[in-house]
């Protein structure tokens, strides 16, 4: 058995070309090719981590040494680039928001469950060791019943202009992360959402989900404010825990005292995609699985469902 997991990377713009950095920078993963149908941006980032470039993923794809991908091209092509190199017999990172829409990521699930391999999709969020810390604390009561939760990702307008709405591509990580948290579906999901500068999709929403016992979470998110703010607050009887997605700083408050628990500051990607090479050679479940990126997706267009309509939208 070969000590490094063989990989590739599919898309290496502004993030897959972390994705290259960190699985060269690993002891788990060996880089063996990139692909972007960008043929001077292929051939750049290629020479920059002394690897082959391809500008056709089928193509790359055929190579055997390449066991796993990472797939992190436009959101519109994610679900397509994904099932590919899934038939083709890849485990696949995809990243958020996984497809476009729920059609295409019901795909992806069913493909990679013909194929047996894994399937992990990129909510960097999951990574951050605060937020372990407040998952941690919803198990073991630490912060009591949970009663809600609040998240805030706010920032100015993209450099890249995507092909995605603030929904599916900025709110999308604390749908993720509320889901992880409660650890039970919504019942139903009211939003607004509207597109103040860039008509073609909304750059601001905001959404509430409800739980079963009365407990609810709410996300803000927008591309409108001119400076970046990532939040989470979680509130239990006992407790109330907040994280600063940027600064990795946790706060823990309760009746008596207020807490600063700290942890050695650490790049979430490179959590990620250790995690993700550890699972494959391990054969372990990912801590994300296909399932969790389809039920995030699913929010994300109730959400828009909601704004639209102007109606609660139940999801069960
Ligand atoms: N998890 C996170 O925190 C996080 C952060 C940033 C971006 N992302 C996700 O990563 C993806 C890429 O974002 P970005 O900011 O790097 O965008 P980007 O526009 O900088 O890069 C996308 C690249 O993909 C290439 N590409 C598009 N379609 C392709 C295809 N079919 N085959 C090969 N290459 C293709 C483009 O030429 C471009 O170089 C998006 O889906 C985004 O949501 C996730």
């Amino acid at each position: 058995m070969k000590d490094k997991l063989g990989v590739a990377v599919i898309g290496t713009g502004f993030w897959g070309r972390n994705h290259a950095r960190v699985y060269r920078e690993l002891a788990e993963t060996e880089l063996l090719a990139i692909c972007d149908v960008d043929a001077e941006r292929a051939k750049s980032v290629a020479k920059q981590f002394g690897v082959k470039p391809y500008t056709n993923a089928a193509r790359m794809l055929r190579n055997e040494d390449i066991e796993a991908v990472s797939v992190c091209t436009w959101s519109t092509s994610l679900a397509k680039e994904a099932i590919r190199a899934a038939e083709a017999g890849k485990h696949v990172l995809v990243e958020k928001p996984m497809a476009a829409d729920v059609k295409q990521a019901e795909k992806l699930v069913e493909t990679v469950e013909r194929k047996g391999v894994y399937l992990t999709v990129g909510f960097l969020m999951r990574f951050i060791p605060g937020l372990r810390h407040i998952k941690k604390a919803i198990e073991t009561k630490e912060i009591g019943e949970l009663v809600c939760a609040t998240a805030k990702r706010v920032s100015q307008w993209p450099e890249r202009i995507g092909d995605v709405g603030v929904v599916k591509d900025t709110a999308i990580h604390d749908i993720d992360v509320i889901l992880y948290l409660f650890n039970e579906d919504p019942v139903a999901v009211y939003a607004k959402t509207g597109a103040m500068r860039y008509k073609r999709f909304e750059d601001y929403a905001q959404m509430m989900l409800t739980f079963e016992g009365g407990k609810s979470a709410f996300i803000e998110s927008n591309w409108l404010t001119p400076y970046k703010t990532r939040v989470l607050t979680a509130t239990g009887s006992e407790a109330i825990m907040t994280l600063d997605y940027i600064t990795q700083e946790l706060t823990v408050e309760n009746a008596k005292e207020t807490m600063r628990p700290r942890y050695p500051m650490q790049e979430p990607l490179k959590l990620e995609l250790q995690h993700f090479a550890n699972c494959i050679t391990k054969k372990e479940k990912p801590l994300i699985t296909g399932l969790d990126g389809l039920k995030a997706l699913k929010i994300a267009q109730a959400a828009l469902k909601s704004s639209a309509t102007g109606k609660i939208v139940k999801l069960k």
